[in-house]
C-alpha cells in the first residue's frame, strides 16, 4: 500500500497495555522502518504527565538492546494529550492537535490518510470512548480503523450488545478486534503448514488422527490481576479466545484464497459445528498455595473473594461435527500456576493398522507455539546400530536452531502492521466472535449459577489430580514420549 500519513491514536495510553505491548510494537515496527513515513502517535489517557513523564514510560519497555538514537527519533514521533474519556470538549482538543500534526506531516487536506484508534482501554469505558471518537475525532476524508481488545463481552449477550452499540458507530471493515494469539508466529505457520505441504493435507482428517489437543500452560498465578481475573476465570481468559481461535485454524478446511474474508468464512465454518460444551466433558481447577508454602493459593490473593469459585484451569473436550472431524475428540486445556511455561498444539495420529511391528507409540505432530517455536514429527526409527529394536525419535524443526539470529517479533507487532496495512486477516470477525461466546455461554452460566467447585490443585503442580485421566478416558489418547 502506498505511504499514506498516519495517526495512530493510543487511547490509555498511561496504562500497562500499552506500555507493554503497544508501544513496544510500535518501536519495533518504527526499528525496522515499517511505519509508513509519515507517521504520528500520539497518546491520550486521564493522567496528568508531562511530555517527559510519558517519555519515561514508553520507554521503560522498549528494550535493553534499543539504541538511544532509535529511542530519541521514535519519542520524536510521540505526542501526549492529557484528556478525560467522557468530556467531547477534552476529544475536540485531541482532534486539534491531530489536525496540526497533521499539516505540518503535509497532510492537511489530502483526501487520503489514515487515524488509528487503538483502544489500550478497561471495558468499562470502551463504548463511551469509541462514541466520542467517532463523533469528534472521526473524520470521513479519512481511512479511520479502530483496534479493540478482549472483553469482548462476558457472555453471548453482553458480546452481541457490544457488537452492536461498536457497529453503529463503525463499519466491519474499520473494526480491528485483536486475539493477539493471532499474530503469534507459530500461529500465523499453521495454513502454511498445512496449505503449502502436500502431506499434511493428505491425512489431516478422521481417518488418521485420533485426537488433538491444545494445551496452554503458564507458571504464575493472578498474581496482581486477581481483581480482574475473578470477574472472568480461565475461560474467557484464554480459551474462548485464544485457544478455540487456534483450534479453528488447525480445523479449517482450505479457505479460497488467503483473504481475510475467505479464511475468517471457514474459521467461522468451523465453529459453526461445535456444540456448545457441557458441564460433564469440563474439568475445573482452582490452584492453592504450592506445597512448600512458598507460593500462595489463588485465593489468597487480597483482591479475590474468599469463596471465589472461579477456575484458574479448565479442560475441555469437544467435537467439530462435519466430514473432516467426526468423531475426532479436542481437548483443550488451559491452566495457570502450573509446573511450566507451554503452548502447543499436538496432533496423535491413529495406531498403524497393520501389525508387522510391535506398536510402540503413535506418531504426533507438535506444533510448539511457546516458548521454544517449534514443529516435530514423534517419529519411530530403528534403533541405529545393531539392534533391530524400535526406537521414538522425533523429526525436529526448532526455530532457534534452523533459524539462528532471526528475530521472531512479538504477536502485537504483526498485528499493528496488519492494521497499518488495513488487512483483516488476522483479526476476529464479528460472527466468528458470536460463534465462539454461543459454544461457550451456556457452560458458563450453569458453572455460574450452580458455583461448580473447581477441583484444587497444587501451585506449581501438573494441575487438578485426574485431569489427565479425565482426558484419556474422554479423548482415549495414549501417552508417548516413551
Ligand atoms: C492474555 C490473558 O490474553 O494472554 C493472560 O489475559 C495470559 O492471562 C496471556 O497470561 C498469555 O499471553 P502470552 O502471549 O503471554 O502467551
Amino acid at each position: 500500500e502506498e505511504d499514506l500519513p498516519t495517526t495512530i491514536f493510543v487511547f490509555g495510553a498511561s496504562g500497562d497495555l500499552a506500555k507493554k505491548k503497544t508501544f513496544p510494537a510500535l518501536f519495533h515496527l518504527f526499528q525496522h522502518k515499517l511505519l509508513p513515513k509519515r507517521t504520528r502517535i500520539i497518546g491520550y489517557a486521564r493522567s496528568n504527565l508531562s511530555r517527559e513523564d510519558f517519555f519515561e514510560r514508553v520507554k521503560s519497555h522498549l528494550g535493553a538492546d534499543a539504541g538511544s538514537d532509535d529511542i530519541a527519533a521514535f519519542l520524536g514521533l510521540c505526542l501526549y494529550v492529557r484528556g478525560r474519556y467522557d468530556v467531547p470538549d477534552d476529544y475536540v482538543a485531541l482532534r486539534k492537535v491531530a489536525e496540526g500534526q497533521e499539516s505540518a506531516l503535509g497532510a492537511e487536506g489530502a483526501s487520503r490518510r489514515v487515524r488509528v484508534y487503538y483502544m489500550a482501554l478497561p471495558p468499562s469505558v470502551f463504548v463511551d470512548v469509541a462514541t466520542q471518537i467517532r463523533h469528534t475525532v472521526y473524520d470521513d476524508a479519512c481511512t479511520n480503523r479502530i483496534v479493540i481488545e478482549k472483553p469482548f463481552g462476558h457472555d453471548l449477550e453482553s458480546s452481541r450488545q457490544l457488537s452492536k452499540d461498536i457497529s453503529a458507530l463503525f463499519a466491519e471493515n474499520e473494526v480491528f478486534r485483536i486475539d493477539h494469539y493471532l499474530g503469534k508466529e507459530m500461529v500465523k505457520n499453521i495454513p502454511t503448514l498445512r496449505f503449502a505441504n502436500v502431506f499434511y493435507e493428505a491425512v489431516w482428517n478422521r481417518n488418521y488422527i485420533a485426537n488433538v489437543q491444545i494445551t496452554f500452560k503458564e507458571p504464575f498465578g493472578t498474581e496482581g490481576r486477581g481483581g480482574y481475573f475473578d470477574e472472568f476465570g480461565i475461560i474467557r481468559d484464554v480459551v474462548q479466545n485464544h485457544l478455540l481461535q487456534v483450534l479453528s485454524i488447525v480445523a479449517m478446511n482450505q479457505p479460497r484464497s488467503l483473504g481475510a474474508e475467505d479464511v475468517r468464512d471457514r474459521k467461522t465454518e468451523v465453529l459453526r459445528s461445535i456444540l456448545p460444551i457441557q458441564l460433564e466433558d469440563t474439568l475445573l481447577g482452582q490452584y492453592v498455595a504450592s506445597a512448600d508454602g512458598s507460593k500462595p493459593g489463588y485465593k489468597d490473593d487480597d483482591t479475590v473473594p474468599k469463596d471465589s469459585t472461579t477456575a484458574t484451569f479448565a479442560q475441555c473436550v469437544l467435537h467439530i461435527d462435519n466430514d473432516r472431524w467426526c468423531g475426532v475428540p479436542w481437548v483443550i486445556k488451559a491452566g495457570k500456576a502450573l509446573d511450566e511455561a507451554k503452548m502447543l498444539i499436538r496432533i496423535q495420529f491413529r495406531d498403524m493398522p497393520n501389525a508387522l511391528f510391535p506398536s510402540l507409540a503413535r506418531n504426533e505432530l507438535v506444533i510448539q507455539v511457546s516458548p521454544k517455536e517449534s514443529v516435530y514429527i514423534k517419529t519411530i526409527v530403528k534403533e541405529p546400530g545393531l539392534s533391530t529394536n524400535l526406537a521414538m525419535s522425533e523429526l525436529d524443526l526448532t526455530y532457534k536452531t534452523r533459524y539462528q539470529g532471526v528475530n521472531i517479533p512479538d504477536a502485537y507487532a504483526t498485528l499493528i502492521l496488519d492494521v497499518l496495512n488495513g488487512d483483516h486477516s488476522n483479526f476476529v470477525r464479528s460472527d466468528e466472535l458470536d460463534e465462539a461466546w454461543r459454544i461457550f455461554t451456556p457452560l458458563l452460566h450453569q458453572i455460574e449459577a450452580e458455583k461448580t467447585a473447581p477441583l484444587p490443585y497444587a501451585y506449581g503442580s501438573r494441575g487438578p489430580e485426574g485431569a489427565d485421566e479425565f482426558a484419556r478416558k474422554r479423548a482415549g489418547y495414549k501417552r508417548t514420549g516413551l
